[in-house]
């Protein structure tokens, strides 16, 4: 089974086993968060009452496009669930997120959320984060400032880019990908990076994730609930 039917795989049993009909849904961002919107989309049709909240524009403009109704988050108290991706994913639940750039949106719907379930195919599961790059958003005023105080924490940094100009996040925002030779505290290296002037947010999700749904070498749904 290639990567895409893994997260084909995961999102669908997502949605199947943990939407429930009246639910308020945060509503992740990236190639397996899709599979999940479009689960919801049939749902929808088949009858279910759902509501969402998107962590991006992209997921914004997909969820209407399969049906879902969607809320700002400043209309609700807390969500039911939120269901999104993650970059990387440890055994102690601890993740990446941010490859789409949706790293700030994600954090905050995660964060309102009463269970945060991450879907992932089994690239995504590492020993010990770090080697995908570590996003970090920051403001765009005195950026090149904020990226030297970033550097000084042990990483090479890059200022993410497309088509040739500096990529904004959906809050206008830049993102600067960092890489370590290896991140051994991500909890300090979270608080580190957070209090450095104009970082807004970083990727690292640290005691956020609830249940983690992939697959095991058998190519079988595995769900993980974490201990907390
Ligand atoms: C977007 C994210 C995504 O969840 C993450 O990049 C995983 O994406 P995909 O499911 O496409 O592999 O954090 O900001």
């Amino acid at each position: 089974m290639d990567r895409q039917d893994q997260k084909a795989l995961v999102g669908e049993a997502a949605a199947i086993q943990y939407v429930k009909n009246g639910m308020t849904v945060g509503l992740g961002t990236g190639s397996t968060a899709f599979y999940v919107i479009k689960k919801m989309g049939e749902m929808i049709k088949a009858g279910m009452e759902l509501k969402g909240v998107a962590t991006s524009k992209a997921t914004e403009k997909l969820a209407s496009e399969y049906g879902i109704q969607l809320i700002d988050i400043n209309e609700v108290e807390e969500l039911d669930i939120a269901i999104d991706g993650a970059d990387e994913i440890d055994a102690n639940f601890f993740a990446i997120k941010g490859g789409g750039g949706a790293l700030l949106r994600e954090k905050i719907i995660a964060s309102a959320a009463k269970t945060f379930i991450v879907v992932a195919d089994g690239s995504k599961k590492v020993q010990s984060l770090g080697q995908f790059p570590l996003p970090v958003e920051v403001v765009p005023f005195g950026y090149k400032q904020t990226e030297r105080a970033i550097e000084k924490l042990g990483c090479k940094t890059e200022i993410r880019m497309k088509h040739e100009e500096i990529y904004l996040t959906d809050n206008g925002n830049y993102i600067v990908d960092c890489t370590f030779p290896s991140i051994e505290n991500p909890s300090q290296l979270h608080q580190s990076l957070n209090n450095i002037v104009g970082v807004v947010e970083n990727g690292l999700f640290i005691n956020m994730v609830d249940v983690l749904i992939s697959v095991n070498k058998q190519n079988e749904i595995s769900v993980a609930i974490a201990k907390k």
